[in-house]
């Protein structure tokens, strides 16, 4: 991989590229909708990746070539501006908007960008990208920045100059999965751990389902979905509660009659699904993985009637999973409107199950989807091709 993007940065700029970075997409395990909620997620980082290859200038220019488009940007660091043309170079632009903000110091770059990651699926290309140009350019010009310091300035270009107002689990996951590894994390207070997933012992694979439903609304009911979020808290927050954490199923009930059926369910999702996220550590740790497949259909039921983020499409998933005696459990992960699942199967069954998935889809009509076996890879990494010129 190494070589081939070397060679294709050298065909572009004629000269060699000095580093290389890459950081991966994730598939979210369970705890849908509660970064941004303050509560706890169990994201795992994937084998698909983006890659970042690039040299300095000695100017202030930035020379981009996104290779999956075919398609190149040009900016200097001193105007940075939204690109309405190419959408993909302000996940880069954003980047270099935030360093620049935090006073760290950068110059010009000649950049070649490529990744392997489905585009718009739900698997956190975005910030995968974000995750490894920041990861580059701290190699590169030998920026002092910790890893959940990178994460967090990731979220912000994303939030404050692409104008999509994610949470944090997608960047912090790109920067700090381990392979095998889910990572849980309380949004909070950034605290996390690193939890083994034995699936090749329980002989399961994870099935990621594409749905390729691709929805315009994804992002303004992500906001709105936020916004109740927030008001439901708000509520809560009357009687000295500081966060979703604090609440339980009784506060919750006893403030029903306070909310309007709407927030009332959100919250419930909200509420139910952190404490999901602790029953499937909890059952990760014992190695008692029926039980975390039944948890995962829990949350996409939660997700489906109580959060409304569901459409069709991801239910269909959820229905065949729980029908076909080889799945253990399966959800919609990420967002939703659209986008991706996933599915827990038994290694052996899995070409069964997509047949399964491939004729169901076919019957009631849907767009075929993808269906990926994704191995569980490591987080972003940095380094310099030329390893004299890295000291
Ligand atoms: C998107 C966001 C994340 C998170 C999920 C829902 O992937 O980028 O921050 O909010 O949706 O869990």
């Amino acid at each position: 991989m190494e070589k081939s993007l070397s060679r294709s940065f050298k065909e572009i700029y004629q000269t060699r590229p000095e580093v290389l970075s890459f950081a991966p997409g994730r598939v979210n395990v369970i705890g849908e909708h509660t970064d941004y909620n303050l509560g706890y997620v169990l994201p795992a980082a994937l084998n698909l990746r983006n890659y970042f290859v690039a040299s300095r200038r000695k100017d202030e220019k930035v020379f981009l070539w996104a290779e999956n488009f075919k398609q190149k940007e040009e900016f200097s660091i001193e105007r940075i501006s939204f690109s309405e043309k190419n959408r993909w170079a302000n996940y880069i632009k954003g980047i270099f908007w935030v360093l620049e903000k935090e006073g760290y110091g950068l110059q010009g770059i000649d950049a070649f960008i490529w990744g392997d990651i489905p585009l718009d699926a739900g698997l956190s290309s975005s910030a995968a990208l974000e995750v490894s140009v920041i990861h580059g350019l701290k190699a590169l010009f030998k920026l002092e920045l910790t890893p959940k310091k990178m994460a967090r300035l990731a979220q912000k270009a994303e939030n404050d100059f692409v104008g999509v107002k994610c949470g944090l689990m997608d960047q912090f996951i790109s920067v700090l999965g381990e392979e095998n590894k889910a990572l849980f994390l309380d949004c909070e207070t950034l605290r996390y751990e690193l939890i083994p997933l034995y699936l090749e012992k329980a002989a399961l694979g994870i099935v990621i389902y594409d749905s390729g439903v691709r929805r315009e609304l994804a992002s303004s009911e992500y906001n709105k979905r936020r916004i109740e979020a927030s008001s439901a808290l708000d509520v809560l927050k009357k009687y000295g509660i500081k966060g979703y954490k604090d609440v339980d199923f009784k506060m919750l009930e006893e403030r029903r009659k306070e909310m309007d059926e709407v927030l009332y369910k959100r919250a419930k999702h909200i509420v139910s699904e952190n404490e999901r996220v602790r029953e499937a550590v909890e059952a990760l740790r014992n190695n008692n993985l029926s039980l975390l497949g039944e948890i995962l259909f829990h949350s996409h039921e939660s997700l489906r009637d109580d959060y409304e983020v569901s459409c069709p499409e991801l239910d269909l998933l959820y229905e065949v999973a729980k029908e076909f005696s080889g799945s253990v459990g399966a959800r919609l992960t990420g967002a939703g409107f659209g986008g991706s699942g996933l599915a827990l199967v038994e290694k052996k069954k899995i070409p069964t199950f997509k047949e399964r998935i491939f004729k169901e889809a076919k019957d009631r009509g849907y767009i075929q989807p993808k269906l990926y076996e994704i191995e569980i890879g490591e987080g972003a990494k940095a380094y310099w091709l030329d390893k004299k010129e890295g000291k």
